[in-house]
């Protein structure tokens, strides 16, 4: 009978951590961090090429500015007077499906549909009014710059293949069938470039992650050192549209009652 708890990451064997059949001591001092969290992820080591990629999609994802809700929150939760690990689960938990979390329905779409002829696939979703993950941004409306390099760099390393295509090919399809650009975000791009590389749509949210905690770090950090606990209470007047009920009286039966 198998045992409760299974896995086939790491283990103990003779009082020495092994990572996926590797010893860790080996590992320290041998492999970069990318390299270590492939083989984590993957279980095997990269090749030279995979490495490679994967470094490029993680600075890819290490910071993009103060306005997403992620670091909205972690600087909130901080400055609610928590230390630096809450703030930055806070802004992990800030990823969802608009934000962060798309790259695993953008991976699982592209995987799903790879095949298929891509306007048919549009059609079918926005018929359905069905937001196809990794399409469309708040800020880039021709253009993103992160996917448009990303191909770049997968086009040299040679991770550009048929997800890719696909993904170019669907972005002219919701144009054309829509009558509006939704750019191919750097969830999109990535989500084709990680499914070039076999990785299994169910990780997708992880990428994300891995790749944007160290700028979740520096900006929790940056607010607990930088700014005073509490900044982050909204200004009422200048930054908060009231619609609610103008001030009225408490009925009279709900007065007195104690
Ligand atoms: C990122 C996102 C929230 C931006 O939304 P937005 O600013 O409201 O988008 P826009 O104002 O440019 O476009 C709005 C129109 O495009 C449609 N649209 C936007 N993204 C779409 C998508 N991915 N698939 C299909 N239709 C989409 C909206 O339904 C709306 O249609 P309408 O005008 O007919 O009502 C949105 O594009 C989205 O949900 N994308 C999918 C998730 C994703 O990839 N997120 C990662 C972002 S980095």
């Amino acid at each position: 009978m198998s045992k409760k708890w299974r896995t086939a990451i790491s283990w103990h064997f003779d009082h020495e951590a092994y990572v996926r059949g590797y010893k860790l001591a080996d590992i320290i001092g041998n492999l970069s961090f990318t390299e270590a969290i492939y083989l984590v992820l993957k279980g095997e080591l990269p090749t030279e090429k995979e490495k490679k990629m994967l470094d490029a999609i993680f600075v890819s994802l290490v910071e993009h500015s103060i306005a997403p809700p992620s670091v909205i929150a972690a600087r909130a939760v901080a400055s609610g007077g928590n230390s630096l690990h809450v703030g930055v689960g806070a802004g992990v938990l800030a990823f969802g499906e608009a934000h962060g979390g798309a790259l695993e329905g953008a991976m699982k779409f592209l995987q799903e549909n790879v095949d298929r002829n891509p306007e048919e696939v549009v059609k079918e979703f926005l018929d359905k009014k069905i937001r196809i993950p990794g399409y469309g941004h708040r800020y880039y409306k021709e253009y993103d710059p992160r996917s448009k390099r990303m191909f770049e760099i997968a086009k040299v390393i040679g991770f550009f293949g048929k997800y890719c295509r696909f993904a170019e090919e669907v972005e002219k399809a919701i144009e054309k069938i829509k009558g509006k650009k939704l750019v191919m975000n750097v969830d999109g791009a990535i989500a084709a470039i990680v499914s070039e590389m076999g990785f299994d749509y169910r990780l997708g949210k992880g990428f994300f992650i891995i790749g944007r905690i160290p700028g979740l770090v520096a900006h929790t950090y940056e607010e607990l050192v930088m700014e005073k606990p509490f900044s982050k209470r909204l200004d009422e007047e200048k930054e908060v549209e009231y619609l609610g009920n103008k001030p009225r009286e408490l009925p009279e039966s709900f007065k007195n009652r104690n």
